[in-house]
């Protein structure tokens, strides 16, 4: 296994250079003085290249194998189509690197097992790129809940509208390469933070729908039509008693809020009710009975990981948490201690996201116990 000294950097490779890098992991890697990019990966030769210069980093290579054998690098961050997630990350486990992979983890719970196995086998840290939950609300809600300021939780309620054109996904759009829609691009989240919020979810209950046909690229080019879902729903028991109901979609016009969509999650406690909604991550809205719902700013020590030198003030709120992914990811494996969000989590999100897929075709209720460690 790579293991960095306390002074040397972490070095870290991303495979996949697209959108999600770009975004989320590279303005993260930046800010941290713990870690250095020393390898990047991309299958399409010309965007890798122009990262290389843009980037300024030493290695690029469009083979994930070349990457992940590689002395040079300590750490591999999975950003690739979903379909390439899991011999990425078997190759990464193979060869010692520590993996952070973004959601969903693989094709299907199959898939996303083995990945756990092989990093768990391996002794690598690997971590889950469930990114709402890191967002500052996210936090103090999860605290809430945990200091007992809502009494027990009863109710968990997710909606995720986005308002994005009919026009082709790419790779998304195909169940071989993406595994499914909506439910697995955003619904997936979600079902892991109503787990990491109020524990295992016991069953489910779920449907998905397709509406367009995404038969067109954004400059008019014909393209197959798309075979996954753009809506997903599921209702669902947790095994503390709780009840949850989730719903998300791509097609709700009018919810576009500068690209961020509509975000709202909310518990329901016997004491008070709490929500989390994306566009504003610094401000929670509070409510006890009798009361409406009002806004209430997060605890500054809630704003970011204590440690991260990233200023809060700084940047898009809905945005800049984002960055902490990274953080946690880079304090594994500085602290030796295992990251959280883990592929253990993103198995146990596989499997009620598959449930779901199950439960739409059976018609049917579906039981999804944790997986073992
Ligand atoms: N956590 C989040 O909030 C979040 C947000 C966006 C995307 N994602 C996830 O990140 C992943 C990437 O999404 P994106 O939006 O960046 O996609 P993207 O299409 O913009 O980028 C993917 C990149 O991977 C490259 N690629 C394809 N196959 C490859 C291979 N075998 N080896 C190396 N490179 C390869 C492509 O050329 C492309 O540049 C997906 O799994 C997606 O679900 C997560």
């Amino acid at each position: 296994m790579a293991i960095s000294s306390a002074n040397d950097p972490v070095r870290v490779a991303f495979i996949g250079v697209g959108a999600v890098t770009a975004y989320h992991h590279l303005p993260g890697l930046r800010l941290d003085p713990r870690a250095r990019l020393t390898a990047i990966c991309d299958a399409a030769p010309a965007l890798l290249e122009q990262r290389r210069k843009e980037w300024d980093v030493p290695l690029a290579s469009t083979d994930p194998e070349e990457i992940c054998r590689s002395p040079e690098v300590d750490a591999v961050v999975i950003a690739t189509p979903n379909d390439t997630h899991r011999p990425i990350a078997l190759a990464a486990a193979r060869a010692g690197k520590h993996i952070m992979a973004e959601k969903p983890l693989g094709l299907n719970a199959g898939e996303v097992r083995q990945m756990y196995e092989a990093a768990r086998d391996n002794g690598v840290v690997h971590m889950t790129a469930f990114t709402y939950r890191f967002a500052p609300s996210m936090r103090y809600l999860k605290h809430l809940l945990r200091s007992g300021a809502l009494g027990t939780p009863r109710h968990f309620r997710s909606q995720r509208f986005l308002d994005l054109p009919e026009t082709s996904w790419g790779w998304r759009q195909y169940k071989e390469r993406a595994g499914a829609g909506d439910l697995f691009d955003m619904t997936i989240h979600r079902i892991d933070f109503a787990i990491d919020l109020l524990g295992p979810i016991a069953r489910v209950c779920g449907a998905v729908a397709r509406f367009a046909p995404r038969a067109q690229t954004s400059d008019g080019r014909p393209c197959p039509p798309s075979d996954v879902d753009d809506w997903s729903s599921l209702i669902g028991e947790f095994e503390s008693g709780a009840t949850g109901v989730w719903e998300g979609t791509t097609l709700a016009k009018g919810y576009h809020r500068d690209g961020f969509g509509h975000e709202w999650a909310e518990i329901n406690g016997s004491e008070g009710s709490a929500v989390y909604r994306l566009h504003e991550p610094n401000t929670i809205l509070l409510g006890r009975s009798g009361q409406d719902l009002a806004p209430v700013p997060v605890p500054s020590e809630f704003l970011k990981p204590e440690a991260s030198p990233r200023d809060p003030s700084q940047g898009a709120p809905a945005t800049v948490f984002r960055y902490d992914l990274m953080w946690e990811f880079v304090s594994a494996i500085v602290e030796r201690r295992a990251a959280v969000p883990s592929f253990l989590d993103g198995l146990n999100a596989q499997l009620v996201a598959d449930a779901v897929l199950r439960s739409h075709t059976e018609r049917t209720w579906i039981d999804t116990p944790l997986a073992k460690p």
